[in-house]
């Protein structure tokens, strides 16, 4: 008996794997489907969702050819067939095609967007398949059909196709110039009018990027009724980021609702559909007892803005691969921003007293972005990721001294004081890290170098200049 193995073929994605098949005098046995051994070797672990099968009464039954927006796993129950696929995505592999013969100890992995047809070689050919997507009428209209008997893609059919039994409407499919192309699965921003949304749309232009006006993470509904079959990757920048207004009655709700509520309902369909999910969290998950934070440190979160992201995270964690919660600090982009703040007021001929009890470093959102990708493209392992600037902790009056001095004013026109001088004439001020550093060896190890903080600051103020 064979072993089980997978192999490539000139069409990038379609997989043929050999399936061992026990024989005995009553016939035969074979595992179809198994995702612990297939997935070790290199199949994709595809979560299928339905299967499938079509019974060929009479040898020289032929169909196709078909490509579908879902992943399939082929395989034969009887008999024998000629299998044939053309890559029908977008992209150079278009038009690539391979032919080979199945029988029953033979599988096939079909990539969306890969158009597959087959003729029985026997009577009694029963052909299965599963798919990871349901079928239904409105997924017909995004199928891609290509004609059987394309002369460019001149498939060898065993038994001529003027001989053989064929729908007549797979007769009547368009010739490959002519065809609909399956375009490849993207990654999709949520929360892209974000000060990271907006930095991941300039390194991902090829990305589907929605801010809040066209997904609110709110509505529960829109998310499940998202065409989520198009998505190979989520990341979800979209968050309640206004630390104070959480503590509030109604900042509460609407803070627990997009950073947790929303989360579970994204990690559930990700964890579904095998979708990678990359959320960005934050050092306020920390009291700010330690002086640096690693990734492994235990979540002490002190307001309600840290409590929701800490729990977003707890969420994300239960997918167990294919997530990065990417945790940062003192974000500055394009939005708003202390950097910002501190700049305009220094530009405006005005003095600031500012916290020094607080310390930390500054994260430029561009370099979050890239970090981000970085993970992607590398398929780093699965897990929790520090990611900020590099060079020495700061507290706030040091940044905004820092900013006061590159915009020309003295750093004496910062006067440092205590958090507990800053909230005695303030209310509904939510409680902060003390240390807000987050150790940055996992992010290197991992092959992603951060800039120092000190350069980012110098370029993004002299851009805003
Ligand atoms: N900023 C920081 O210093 C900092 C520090 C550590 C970690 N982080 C984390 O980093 C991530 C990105 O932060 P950021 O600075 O880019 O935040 P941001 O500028 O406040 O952007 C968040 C975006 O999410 C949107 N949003 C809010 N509620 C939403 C909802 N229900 N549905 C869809 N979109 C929604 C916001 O839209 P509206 O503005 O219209 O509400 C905004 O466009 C967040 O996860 C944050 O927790 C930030």
């Amino acid at each position: 008996m064979t072993e089980l193995s997978l192999a490539r073929t000139a069409i990038p994605g379609l997989l043929r794997l050999t399936l061992p098949v026990h024989g005995d005098s009553r016939g035969w046995f074979k595992e179809a489907w198994q995702r612990a051994k297939m997935t070790a070797i290199g199949l994709p672990d595809f979560a299928p969702v339905q299967a499938n099968q079509s019974y060929n009464g009479d040898r020289g039954v032929t169909r196709g050819l078909h490509a579908e927006p879902w992943d399939k796993l082929i395989s034969v129950g009887a008999g024998r067939i000629f299998g044939a696929w053309v890559d029908l995505r977008p992209g150079p592999s278009f038009g690539a095609t391979v032919t080979f013969e199945c029988g029953p100890d033979t599988a096939v992995f079909v990539p969306r967007g890969v158009a597959n047809g087959y003729q029985s070689l026997e009577p009694d050919t029963v052909y299965t398949y599963l798919v990871n997507d349901h079928w239904s009428p409105e997924a017909k209209s995004s199928y891609a059909y290509l004609n059987l008997a394309d002369d460019q893609v001149a498939v060898d059919w065993p038994i001529p196709l003027d001989a053989a039994i064929v729908s007549d409407a797979d007769r009547s499919h368009p010739r490959l110039n002519e065809v609909n192309r399956i375009p490849a699965k993207r990654t999709l921003i949520l929360g892209a009018d974000g000060q990271l949304g907006r930095a991941l749309q300039r390194l991902l232009p090829d990305a589907v990027a929605l801010p809040k006006q066209e997904l609110d993470l709110r509505d529960t509904d829109a998310l499940h009724d998202y065409d989520w079959n198009t998505v190979d990757t989520i990341i979800n920048a979209a968050a309640y980021t206004a630390v104070d207004a959480a503590e509030s009655l109604e900042g509460r709700a609407d803070c627990w609702h997009t950073n947790v509520n929303a989360t579970a309902t994204l990690v559930e369909i990700a964890a579904r559909r095998r979708i990678r999910f990359v959320q960005p969290s934050t050092e306020y998950v920390f009291d700010g007892q330690e002086p640096v934070h690693t990734e492994t440190e235990r979540v002490t979160p002190l307001g309600v803005y840290g409590q929701s992201k800490a729990a977003g995270d707890a969420l994300i964690a239960t997918m167990g691969a294919g997530y990065y919660i990417v945790r940062t600090s003192w974000l500055f982009g394009d939005g708003r921003n202390f950097v910002k703040t501190m700049a305009t007021l220094a530009r405006s001929g005005k003095t600031a007293r500012v916290v020094d009890d607080q310390s930390g470093r500054l994260t430029y959102a561009g370099d979050l972005a890239a970090a981000i990708v970085h993970l992607l493209q590398t398929s780093a392992p699965a897990g929790i990721y520090n990611v900020t600037n590099s060079g020495p902790t700061q507290t706030w009056a040091d940044i905004a001294a820092d900013v006061f001095e590159l915009c020309g004013r003295s750093r004496s026109d910062i006067t440092p004081i205590t958090t507990a001088e800053y909230v005695a004439d303030k209310t509904g001020v939510a409680p902060r890290p003390r240390y807000s550093t987050l150790d940055l060896s996992k992010i290197e190890a991992a092959g992603f170098a951060p800039v120092p903080a000190r350069r980012r600051l110098e370029e993004y103020l002299s851009a805003l200049a």
